[in-house]
């Protein structure tokens, strides 16, 4: 029997359960940094084990792995399809430990522009300095990503929906440009869809990437990241993690878990009142364009329809540049009218926040190089959280209200 997305991420696994320590409903928080051996022989025993991750139902030392930490690997690969999955302190410490994982100097990866900052930064200013060429290409155009690749190519790395313009990749075309050559894997950070929308692992991509801190524990209040795949594949990722120290703890963990268990519930919500805000402003006179994959009118709603079974839970808009000394400026205005809605850079949790991407992830870019890229300054991010719809609608209509264009 084929569980649904809201059971696995209540119960993880169902057919291959497992029966908790003292009986807990719950999975035990084991607080410790490392664990003991009865004697050289039992170590011995352990040391010769070669396997990682989950070996023999015991750990050698918290930076290598954690009982609370595994049961929450076990649930995340469930939810996405893989047969493992690697959590870490952070969504970028599994951005960049896979990648410095797959790829070593000499090599060369393929990445598309729409990106999360720290992502596209890392590709353009930290991989070339380890001797790693990187080449971005525009995101949705395949036929660009197709001759971007070289001989020495070993990933391609896109996101879906990404961050800020919640662009969608095509899955199957992107599988297939990599098939088309024996050593290039492919990489989706999914963060935005989570595997409740989106299943990345199922159209053949490799590493399934999602910053934990968002939608996964839901509350804004811990950091966390975890990668999905193969479990062949996560071993290096999972090896790189053990002597980078980039993990996770187990308090965090549990709580991660906890979140998973009403994740379907939050992203229904959030979905709602993003499709209903996105709805809104996009009739709006002062909003010159709204980018939300449910709409008829985004690029890639065709793909989203498709390859999705829910849209996400964020909207960006576009201010009329009219309402402010600069396009900055007009979106700003937009911002500090907002009574409910609160200023901050993240997304997927409780509360509604709103971000303008100029201004945070671009703020060390002139308006110039942001125009270059195509980041626009007047764009503003709404990541939905799950307060009444009506409520959040109503905040944005009083903003615009107050806008005054020139
Ligand atoms: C799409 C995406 N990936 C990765 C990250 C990084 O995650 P974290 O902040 O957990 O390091 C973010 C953060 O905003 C993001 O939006």
């Amino acid at each position: 029997m084929k569980y649904g997305n809201s059971t696995r991420a209540v119960h993880g696994d169902v057919e291959n359960r497992r029966e908790k320590p003292n009986h807990s409903l719950t999975t035990p928080i084991v607080r410790t940094s490392t664990y003991t051996f009865a004697d050289t022989d039992d170590l011995l025993g352990f040391m010769a084990d070669k396997s990682l991750g989950d070996k023999k139902g015991r750990e050698q030392y918290g930076r290598y792995s954690n009982p609370t930490i595994q049961a929450v690997e076990r649930k995340l690969a469930t939810l996405d399809g893989g047969t493992d999955a690697v959590l870490f302190g952070s969504g970028m410490a599994a951005v960049t430990t896979t990648m410095l994982a797959v790829l070593k100097a000499g090599t060369h990866v393929v990445y598309t522009d729409d990106a999360y900052s720290k992502t596209r930064q890392f590709c353009t200013e930290f991989l070339p300095r380890m001797g790693i060429a990187a080449t971005c290409v525009p995101m949705g155009d395949y036929a660009a990503m197709a001759a971007a690749i070289q001989e020495n190519t070993r990933l391609i790395v896109s996101e879906s929906p990404t961050n800020p313009y919640l662009r969608v990749a095509d899955l199957e075309k992107i599988v297939a440009i990599a098939k088309q050559h024996s050593r290039v894997k492919t990489y989706i950070d999914a963060t935005f869809a989570t595997p409740i929308y989106q299943k990345p692992l199922e159209f053949g991509i490799d590493f399934v990437v999602h910053s934990a801190t968002k939608y996964f524990s839901g509350h804004n209040d811990l950091l966390a990241g975890v990668v999905v795949g193969d479990k062949g594949l996560l071993t290096e990722v999972r090896k790189l993690r053990g002597m980078l120290g980039c993990v996770s703890d187990a308090m965090v963990a549990y709580e991660v878990e906890r979140g998973l268990k009403t994740l379907a519930l939050r992203m229904e919500r959030q979905t709602a009142t993003a499709m209903q805000l996105a709805e809104f402003l996009e009739g709006h006179p002062l909003v010159v364009r709204v980018w939300y994959p449910g709409l008829a009118a985004h690029p890639d709603h065709a793909i989203a329809k498709a390859q999705m079974s829910g849209f996400g839970g964020v909207v960006s808009l576009e201010i009329d540049p009219r309402c402010g000394a600069t396009p900055e400026r007009a979106a700003a205005n937009f911002i500090d009218g907002l009574k409910l809605i609160q200023i901050a850079p993240s997304l997927g949790g409780t509360e509604t926040l709103v971000m303008q991407p100029a201004v945070v992830s671009y703020y060390d870019m002139s308006p110039a190089e942001r125009e270059a890229i195509g980041m626009k300054d007047n764009l503003v991010r709404i990541a939905l959280g799950v307060e009444d719809s009506a409520d959040l609608v109503r905040d944005v209509a009083q903003a615009l209200e107050k806008l005054q264009p020139s």
